[in-house]
């Protein structure tokens, strides 16, 4: 009788860890979050992303995803859409626990508070994906030391795609010790647009009508007190980045801190 060959272990190429999905949450069929297990050497500042993916054919397929979990999880947590024919996430949307994701050894990124001069108001401003490397913020102790006031905007098309809305508003108020940290500090200010919500309408409308100030009771934008930072699609970024600079804003980047920074959701497919 013939053994049964044990399934080949994968190789891992050197340039990333393989890690084991420990949770999958799909929160509507064009969005699911997933975590997996952290190799102790993995590194990241909150803000950052790193290449992410699966062995396809013996070859990593990967794509950049923002860490959603702040530095000091055990975990890493990340985002994602789905996209049917998309090379990668038509593959990843059907992870399971135990499953292997590639982790790429080298985290990087410009939505880092130290490239951005120092102010009171930190504005976290994102569509869809781009919630993800905020989600990680909202959760580093040393943003609130900061800053004053950190406000996350979350444009979505509908309800249901506002991702981590029960978490933001129930669970983190209640942690054991962010909570405090981030009591009276935090704001959220989630807004949707092809369906009725107490807050319609994309960010940009938003702000021009001064609707958001008005709402959550701040100022309106100005260089001396507030810092941005903006991660959405490409019309999203280009249309706020065109909005700061007609108000004084200055981008930073890794070489030069600014009064803005700014970083594509980048998984479209
Ligand atoms: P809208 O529904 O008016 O297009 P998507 O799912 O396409 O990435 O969009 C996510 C959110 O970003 C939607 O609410 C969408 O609004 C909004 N959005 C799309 N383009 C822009 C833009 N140029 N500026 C601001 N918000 C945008």
């Amino acid at each position: 009788m013939d053994a049964i060959a044990p399934r080949p272990l994968q190789t891992i190429p050197p340039a990333f860890f393989g890690e084991r999905v420990t949770w999958v949450h799909h929160w509507t069929d064009r969005l699911f979050s997933f975590r997996c297990t952290r190799d102790p050497s993995f590194r990241f500042v909150a803000g950052q992303f790193a290449m992410i993916g699966l062995m396809v054919d013996g070859k990593p397929l990967v794509r950049a995803y923002s860490v959603v979990s702040p530095p000091w999880e055990e975990e890493l947590e990340f985002l994602s859409i789905k996209v049917q024919n998309g090379p990668l996430t038509s593959r990843l949307q059907h992870i399971q626990p135990g499953d292997t994701v590639l982790i790429g050894k080298k985290p990087t990124g410009t939505l880092l508070t130290e490239n951005l001069l120092p102010g009171s108001t930190l504005w976290l401003l994102a569509t869809g994906t781009g919630l993800a490397p905020f989600m990680s913020l909202i959760r580093e102790p040393d943003v609130y030391e900061r800053y004053e006031r950190v406000v996350v905007c979350h444009t979505v098309r509908e309800v249901k795609e506002l991702a981590y809305r029960d978490y933001i508003t129930g669970e983190l108020p209640q942690h054991e010790f962010l909570g405090e940290i981030l009591a009276g500090k935090l704001l959220y200010y989630p807004s949707v647009t092809r369906e009725p919500f107490p807050t319609q309408g994309r960010i940009t409308t938003l702000i021009e009508s001064g609707q958001v100030f008005s709402d959550l009771g701040l100022p309106p934008l100005s260089t001396e007190r507030d810092r941005v930072m903006l991660c959405g699609s490409e019309a999203m970024n280009a249309d706020v980045k065109a909005m700061l600079e007609a108000r004084g804003f200055v981008e930073g980047s890794n070489n030069a801190p600014g009064t803005y920074v700014v970083e594509k959701a980048f998984v479209t497919k």
